[in-house]
């Protein structure tokens, strides 16, 4: 099984307005899924309701067939692991203790980490190539950095399922394709699930094998990159006038807005 389930879900900051109503979406295990959609189209709040950091005032998000707000919260940190959208951490917390809040859902209380843990740790700050900052406070790194710090307690975490709230986001281009890079070898070596927030039409082309695009809390397209970065779609959705033609050497969808 391994699904993530969301039934009927509605979710809303205040009575009058739901941001997400009566919401269904399955994703499936295995895939990497592109989220996309304007802003203020739902899709963080899509993601942290699914991370059960907001409750939906009805519906259901399930995991493995189990309803999440139903589940220990350490069960739920051992199977996904979320990469908020602008997260901002404690003074003076060294990257290497961040990294290694991503071993607190197997955390024993008396012995604390073990051998095992700290390898983990270690590994996760090698992936994201966080070695020489390892000891430096987090609120001293760049953006980027501090982008990378994150993903790697969320690597540390271990989890099935990864979500990442717009992942690339303060990263330059070089750091961009790494990061990409990184994530999609986590699901082809891994075995990752993975579901990121993006803005970049051509990193979702690339990087998903299923890409949903939300418009005013609604799935407005679902499929491929092809079959969802259209032309009509970018109309009808983003307001932008564009062509789209294939990648020339990976066939994808490649989008250039009309001059
Ligand atoms: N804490 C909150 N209180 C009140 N309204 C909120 C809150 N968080 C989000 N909203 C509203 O919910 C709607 C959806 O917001 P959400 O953050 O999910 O959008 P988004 O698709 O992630 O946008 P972006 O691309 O800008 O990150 C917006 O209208 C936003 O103003
Ligand atoms: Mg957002």
């Amino acid at each position: 099984m391994n699904n993530i389930e969301c039934v009927s879900l509605s979710v809303g900051f205040d009575r009058t307005r739901h941001v997400l109503e009566e919401f269904d979406l399955r994703l499936h295990p295995g895939e990497v899924t592109a989220l996309l959609g304007p802003n203020g189209s739902g899709k963080s709040t899509l993601l942290s309701t699914i991370a059960r950091i907001h409750r939906p005032e009805s519906g259901t998000v399930s995991l493995d067939g189990k309803n999440i707000h139903r589940m220990p919260t350490r069960e739920v940190a051992r199977r996904l692991a979320l990469l908020p959208q602008g997260t901002s951490t404690p003074e003076d917390l060294r990257v290497r203790d961040l990294v290694a809040y991503g071993r607190y859902p197997y955390l024993h209380r008396l012995t604390g980490l073990s051998s095992e843990d700290h390898a983990i740790i270690e590994k996760a700050i090698t992936r994201t190539a966080l070695t020489s900052l390892a000891d430096r406070p987090v609120d001293s790194l760049s953006g980027g950095e501090r982008q990378r710090a994150w993903i790697a307690c969320a690597l540390a975490q271990q989890t099935p399922w990864l979500l990442l709230d717009e992942p690339t986001t303060f990263l330059d281009l070089g750091h961009q394709v790494s990061l990409m890079r990184l994530l999609r070898t986590l699901h082809d070596e891994d075995g990752l699930s993975l579901v990121m927030v993006l803005h970049d039409l051509a990193q979702a082309a690339t990087y998903a094998d299923r890409v949903i695009v939300l418009q005013d809390g609604r799935i407005a397209a679902d499929g491929t990159p092809e079959q969802v970065i259209t032309p009509k779609i970018l109309r009808e959705v983003f307001e932008t006038d564009a062509e789209v033609i294939p990648h020339p050497s990976s066939g994808r969808p490649l989008v250039i807005p009309v001059p």
